[in-house]
């Protein structure tokens, strides 16, 4: 820890190691040290840290053209990123066009107000409120704060955060019961959203938002069977809008280039970030489908969010580049294989651990969520700083992880996340879980000190 620093940083309590140079799937600090990232930081680095292809485009468009306004102008680069954007949206997306930002959390911002913006064009002014699931993560910008149902996140802000309706998270591992079947589990929580919109006034309610597969805050938990297919119909049934918030699982990170793909349903609003600029430039995109172009074309013309940055030509460039670098390597089709093998091995070293209680996930987005107790599932107390203590030995170990606490109940919980760059090779995944298996006694003895 260096001491000192002029940078407010996450913490105040002292500062990283200084990060020197990224190479491949690697980090390396000012003392020498490498790390292997095993989590592309938060899921962002699916290129790795050095792919040569985004790095020319961004070195060629900042000689041509780096910024021209949006107000004034637009750009060949974000023309071009938003047209491949809303091609690999689903077809019952329609054209669909795309606003693009600087990131997740001012996306989400675009995405809500893009749901109200439709509502008040075609006449139902009374539509403003938001539905959206406990324990879910969506960014730390007050909008996106208030759609968030992390517990300790919001705390502190609750007095200035929107009023959202709330429904329970589709978080099999707690929440199936044991005589439930997953699509009986999938349907009952989904329904939750039906009841939630009657209580609130189906005229008053705005857009439903949710990850398809939820990320940070409940560790890569995927939807439980035809979720989302029932999600789909109860929208529909009461006009209200399905914003699909892949910021994080996103850009290819679960398998298909976007994740609610895989549930075989089309929401009307899409937010992805992360890797889509691969962490080579911040960006974010706000895809509307072509009902809310349409619906705004033919009213205002206008949605009022303009941002200094956005639809930035150079960011355009590089996330152009990542998208053509993972169709030209068929990186998805890596990271499928790569997946497969790390939750393989995940299982097979760690399934029968007495403090591993869930490995799950989808693609190259894994979750290892820990326990005190495997058969009650009882979490360790927040005394223990398990996943942070878990993070910190794991770097010791050269090894980024991602840690989170409070999947359990919003306070308590703890998990890691693992989501390698798509380009991680099947020896680098052997590492990565043995370095893994490694940290995880150490943190333990760590955390059982605290308690
Ligand atoms: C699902 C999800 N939504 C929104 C955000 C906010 O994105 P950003 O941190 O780029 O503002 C995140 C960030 O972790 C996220 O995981």
């Amino acid at each position: 820890m260096r001491a000192d620093s002029s940078l407010f940083h996450r913490s105040l309590k002292g500062t990283p190691p200084l990060a020197v140079r990224g190479s491949g799937v690697r980090l390396f600090d000012s003392a020498g040290r490498d790390y292997i990232d095993a989590c592309g930081g938060a899921a962002v680095s699916c290129l790795g840290h050095s792919h040569p292809a985004p790095i020319a485009a961004i070195r060629a468009q900042a000689d041509q053209l780096a910024y021209a306004h949006t107000a004034f102008f637009t750009s060949e680069p974000a023309e071009r990123l938003a047209a491949d954007l809303v091609r690999r949206a689903p077809a019952r997306f329609g054209e669909g066009r795309a606003m693009i930002l600087g990131s997740g959390s001012e996306a989400i911002e675009a995405a809500l107000k893009l749901a109200r913006q439709y509502h008040l064009e075609r006449g139902e002014a009374r539509r403003a409120k938001f539905i959206a699931r406990e324990m879910a993560y969506h960014g730390a910008t007050l909008g996106a704060l208030s759609v968030g149902g992390h517990v300790a996140r919001r705390a502190p802000y609750a007095p200035m955060l929107i009023d959202v309706g709330r429904i329970p998270a589709c978080y099999a591992y707690r929440s199936q019961a044991s005589d439930e079947t997953a699509e009986a589990y999938g349907l009952r929580v989904a329904d939750a959203l039906e009841a939630e919109i009657l209580r609130i006034g189906p005229e008053s309610v705005a857009a439903f938002i949710a990850e398809p597969v939820s990320g940070a805050t409940l560790g890569c938990a995927p939807p439980a069977p035809g979720y989302f297919k029932r999600i789909r119909e109860i929208c529909d049934r009461y006009g209200v809008l399905l914003i699909a918030d892949e910021v994080m699982c996103g850009a290819g990170r679960t398998g298909t280039f976007y994740a609610l793909e895989q549930e075989g349903v089309a929401a009307d609003i899409i937010v992805v970030a992360k890797g889509l600029g691969a962490g080579l430039q911040p960006i974010a995109a706000t895809l509307a489908a072509q009902k809310i172009v349409e619906a705004i074309e033919a009213g205002s013309g206008a949605l009022a969010h303009g941002q200094t940055y956005m639809s930035h030509p150079v960011a355009c460039a590089a996330a152009l580049a990542v998208l053509k670098t993972i169709d030209d390597e068929n990186l998805l089709v890596n990271a499928a294989a790569r997946g497969a093998h790390l939750r393989g091995l995940l299982e097979a070293r760690l399934g029968r651990h007495p403090h591993v209680g869930d490995i799950r996930g989808r693609g190259l987005f894994y979750g290892v969520e820990l326990v005190r107790d495997r058969q009650t599932k009882e979490p360790f107390p927040a005394a223990a700083q398990l996943a942070p203590k878990l993070k910190e030995a794991a770097m010791a170990e050269g090894l980024m992880i991602y840690p989170a606490s409070g999947c359990a109940d919003g306070v308590l919980g703890d998990h890691v996340l693992i989501a390698p760059p798509y380009i991680v090779s099947a020896d680098e995944i052997e590492i990565i879980v043995s370095r893994f298996e490694t940290a995880l006694p150490r943190a333990l003895e760590k955390a059982a000190a605290r308690q």
